[in-house]
């Protein structure tokens, strides 16, 4: 059946497989790694539990195992590092405390890379960094740094613990336990002289354990420097190469840059190409990211990727490197799994809108600071003790009305499938995510016999995942299908053997203290286990019968989810189609979610950050006035900034009881639409541009335009109207004479535009009419189109 697939792939379908991610650096791409020992002054690891005051990374005694470490020289993701030789000697790791890294002598660098670890829980935290240039300028390094262990979801780590635990003073903890890696780009039109570390912080402090260069070259031999910085995917069908130019950033000229179409094929024995990638443009400093298709890979084969110029000559041809069978059939294991990556349309898509509604869209209230899908249990918190939520259900419902009092009142009664889907569509959405269950434990959907508390018994007696689901397939095919799923109830009691935290799983204690105390379940029926007879059925029947395209878990926690993903995985390939998980599922993520945040930098793993249109509410929260909703602006802007990292915006709409989506919300969606309509191709299927996402010293008064990239395109997304019929960026970018400039208009694209670059500093000028300018709302769009020789 996977062979089908790969005909169907190539027959001009823009479907693509990337299964797999197995990234290679190559000896072209060479790291340096920087030494650490001037600043070792923490110690992280020890072998032994018991260790008294030697090793206490943490602050509290903790420790890593020191079996489960590397040592001495290691390289990951064809990276360089220096690790200690033993990690039973003295320090091993810098606790960032504003040191001072100085390099042996002042280096054009073109990539920085970290291993590194949190000693807090969870939670990332922006750790700055400041690098320092020999012409004395500075540049500061956002690094939203994961803590070292991980509770409930699963991170992607460089060195992750075989036996995920760490020691505690005196146990071990078996919470996942790692050091990450994490890169990022260089300005490198000034050699590097030093690093400086954070200041020390109290909580949430940051290690550093190995640092490493990718150093730019100044021998250019009269053209781009082209090495390859890694290869993945070499499990599938789909490969990506990642092309850098390691000439520094000042020499950008059209002779030290690609500027004409280039193809990148792979070759090897029994492998044939079957679509190339095609860099039009690569100037000193950065990167391009291609996608090369290949039929034949095999176990134990080799290749190499090949460069041609645009008239058709081997230009560059990389080091072999082994290539690996594309995965027909995915088994319920780790090796087999991992292998999985987000498909090429959830990357293209950048823009979706999440869901939520459920019975606690009845109540539709939360205090400020608190997501009104959470009534269920803020009312109890604790049991008959005066907080706003128990004293807002008092006076508004009284003491006798109980949670489940409100299923009735979900009556979906207003709820028109094509309604939705086509104001998704309008809104510029290339996806949705519906919440099928929340933490209270009622689905949209019918659940068979793992429980009766669905709305397809209870409340609408309607199955509305079905019908928005299927409604979008039908109407709305291009439009992408996902659904949320609470992997933990808050008060199932079939849940309460695997309880922890804020998901105990025993009945809920009547808010009031009214008899009885504990408040039913209602529709529960009697299953023996919640993981294998409610929780695994469930997420299957989603994957299977309802055809989801996301799997959107939440909380994480007890699972069967490698069950589960091979079974999603493999169902969707055999009708070819191409689905994906979030990090919330227990185990081996495809994408990342932050929630209410944002990263200040580009990420290059993949990941998607989710709001409310609400300022703090997912669920619909009658108490905040619409004023306060994101409108046309805070929702384009945050769009534009997400995508400019690497990132997807699935930005949250909480409808009625009754299924209608309120007006305010609707008219700040179309708003955001129009937007799109006409600026899109700065949004959709583009890519971050790998050396900055961003102007790091804008004009005064303005905010930093924002930038994203396209093969034949490079668009400037200003954040303020521009004054002075001009737009300026200081930074240089990759603009060469005989581009043209246009602006993005209600109306269409401008007429070219006149626009100069300084040759010394790099700012560029563009000027714009005012008369275009004041067409145009919430963010100016100035794209670049390559001339291609
Ligand atoms: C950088 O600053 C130092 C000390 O202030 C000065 O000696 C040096 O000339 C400056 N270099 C440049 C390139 O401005
Ligand atoms: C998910 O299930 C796997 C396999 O049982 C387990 O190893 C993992 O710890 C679970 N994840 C969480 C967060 O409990
Ligand atoms: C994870 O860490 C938390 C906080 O230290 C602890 O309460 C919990 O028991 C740990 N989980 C495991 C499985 O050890
Ligand atoms: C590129 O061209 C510029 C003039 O435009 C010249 O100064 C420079 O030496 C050339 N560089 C190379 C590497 O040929
Ligand atoms: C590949 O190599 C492994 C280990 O050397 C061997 O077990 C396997 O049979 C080989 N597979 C093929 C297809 O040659
Ligand atoms: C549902 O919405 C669609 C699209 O807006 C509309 O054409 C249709 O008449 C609506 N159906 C009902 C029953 O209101
Ligand atoms: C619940 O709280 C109210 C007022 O806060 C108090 O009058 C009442 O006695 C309490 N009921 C119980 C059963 O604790
Ligand atoms: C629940 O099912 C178990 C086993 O199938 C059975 O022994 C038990 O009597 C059932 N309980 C109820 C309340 O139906
Ligand atoms: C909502 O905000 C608007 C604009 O700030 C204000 O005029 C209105 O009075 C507010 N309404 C409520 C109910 O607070
Ligand atoms: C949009 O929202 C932002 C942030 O709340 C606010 O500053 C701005 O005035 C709003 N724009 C309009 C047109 O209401
Ligand atoms: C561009 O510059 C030329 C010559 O300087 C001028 O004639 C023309 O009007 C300018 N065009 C725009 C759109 O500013």
């Amino acid at each position: 059946m996977a062979i089908q697939t790969v005909f169907l792939l190539f027959s001009g379908l823009c479907a693509q497989f990337l299964t797999g991610y197995a990234a290679t650096a190559l000896s072209e791409y060479p790291s340096q790694a920087l030494p650490l020992a001037g600043i070792l002054n923490n110690k992280a690891a020890t072998s032994a539990e018991g260790r008294g005051p030697v090793a206490n990374f943490d602050g509290a005694g903790g420790a890593y195992d020191s079996q489960f470490l590397p040592t001495g020289s290691w390289e990951y993701d064809g990276l360089t590092f220096a690790l200690p030789s033993s990690w039973d000697g003295n320090n091993d790791n810098v606790l960032a405390n504003g040191q001072i890294l100085r390099l042996q002598k002042p280096t054009f660098v073109h990539e920085l890379h970290f291993l590194y670890a949190g000693d807090g829980t969870n939670v990332p935290v922006l750790s700055v960094f400041t690098l320092n240039f020999a012409d004395n300028t500075s540049h500061q390094v956002n690094l939203y740094a994961k803590n070292w262990w991980v509770w409930a979801n699963v991170n992607r780590a460089a060195i992750h613990h075989v036996h995920p635990y760490h020691f505690e003073k005196t146990k071990k903890n078996l919470n996942a336990t790692n050091i990450f890696e994490w890169s990022t780009s260089v300005p490198s039109e000034s050699p590097l002289e030093s690093i400086t570390f954070p200041p020390r912080a109290t909580s949430n402090r940051m290690h550093v354990f190995g640092l490493s260069i990718t150093p730019s070259t100044t021998d250019a031999g009269g053209g781009p420097a082209l090495p390859w910085e890694d290869i993945g995917g070499v499990r599938a069908q789909a490969v990506e190469v990642t092309l850098a130019n390691l000439l520094p950033g000042f020499t950008l000229s059209r002779n030290t840059s690609i500027t004409t179409p280039h193809t990148i094929e792979l070759v090897g024995s029994g492998m044939q190409t079957v679509s190339t990638g095609i860099i039009n443009r690569l100037v000193p400093g950065d990167q391009a990211r291609v996608d090369v298709f290949v039929t034949g890979s095999t176990a134990n084969g080799s290749a190499r990727v090949q460069i041609r110029d645009s008239s058709g000559s081997v230009i560059a041809t990389s080091a072999d490197f082994p290539t690996s069978p594309l995965v027909e059939n995915y088994t319920p294991d780790q090796d087999s799994l991992s292998m999985h990556e987000t498909p090429s349309w959830w990357n293209a898509a950048k823009y979706g809108i999440f869901i939520h509604w459920g019975v606690y869209s009845t109540p539709a209230f939360a205090p400020p600071t608190r997501y009104a899908e959470w009534y269920d249990w803020d009312i109890r918190q604790p049991p008959n003790a005066s907080n706003p939520t128990w004293e807002h259900h008092l006076q508004t419902y009284g003491k006798h009305v109980i949670y489940d009092d409100f299923i009735p009142d979900f009556t979906a009664s207003k709820f028109n499938a094509s309604a939705w889907v086509d104001l998704f569509d309008r809104a510029g959405a290339k996806y949705f995510v519906l919440v099928t269950k929340h933490h209270d434990g009622f689905a949209l959907f019918d659940t068979g016999d793992t429980t009766h508390r669905n709305s397809v018994q209870l409340g609408p007696k309607r199955d509305l995942v079905a019908e928005l689901l299927q409604t979008a397939k039908t109407e709305k095919p291009d439009m992408h299908r996902g659904t949320y799923y609470s992997m933990p109830e808050w008060f199932n009691p079939d849940f309460a053997k695997y309880g922890f935290g804020q998901w105990p799983g025993n009945l809920a204690h009547n808010a009031f203290n009214v008899s009885p105390a504990l408040e039913p379940y209602t529709g529960r029926l009697n299953i023996s286990d919640y993981i294998e007879d409610l929780q695994l059925p469930q997420m299957i029947d989603l994957a299977v019968k309802y055809d989801t395209e996301i799997m959107w878990c939440d909380i994480g926690g007890p699972n069967k989810t490698l069950d589960f993903a091979a079974t999603f995985y493999n169902h969707a390939m055999a009708q070819g189609r191409q689905v994906t998980i979030n990090d919330r599922c227990g185990t081996l993520p495809d994408f990342d979610t932050p929630e209410y945040a944002t990263f200040g930098s580009i990420q290059t793993a993949r990941w998607e950050s989710s709001e409310g249109m609400d300022p703090f509410s997912y669920g619909l929260n009658l108490a905040t006035n619409a004023s306060e909703y994101k409108n046309g602006t805070t929702i384009i802007q945050t769009l534009v900034d997400i995508v400019s990292k690497n990132g997807n915006f699935l930005l949250d709409i909480g409808p009625t009881a009754e299924g209608e989506i309120i007006a305010p919300m609707m008219n700040n969606l179309l708003d955001a639409g129009a937007w799109l309509d006409f600026a899109g191709d700065c949004v959709y299927d583009t890519q971050y541009w790998f050396p900055a996402s961003e102007d790091p010293n804008p004009p005064t008064d303005t905010q930093s335009p924002r930038f994203t990239t396209t093969p034949t395109t490079f668009c400037i997304v200003a954040f303020s109207q521009p004054v002075g019929g001009k737009v300026t960026v200081n930074k240089r970018l990759p603009v060469i004479e005989g581009d043209e400039i246009v602006f993005l208009t209600p109306q269409g694209p401008s007429a070219p535009l006149n626009w100069t670059v300084d040759e010394k500093s790099g700012r560029l000028v563009i000027n714009v009419p005012e008369s275009e300018i004041t067409t145009v709302d919430y963010a100016w769009p100035f794209q670049v189109q390559y001339k291609l020789d």
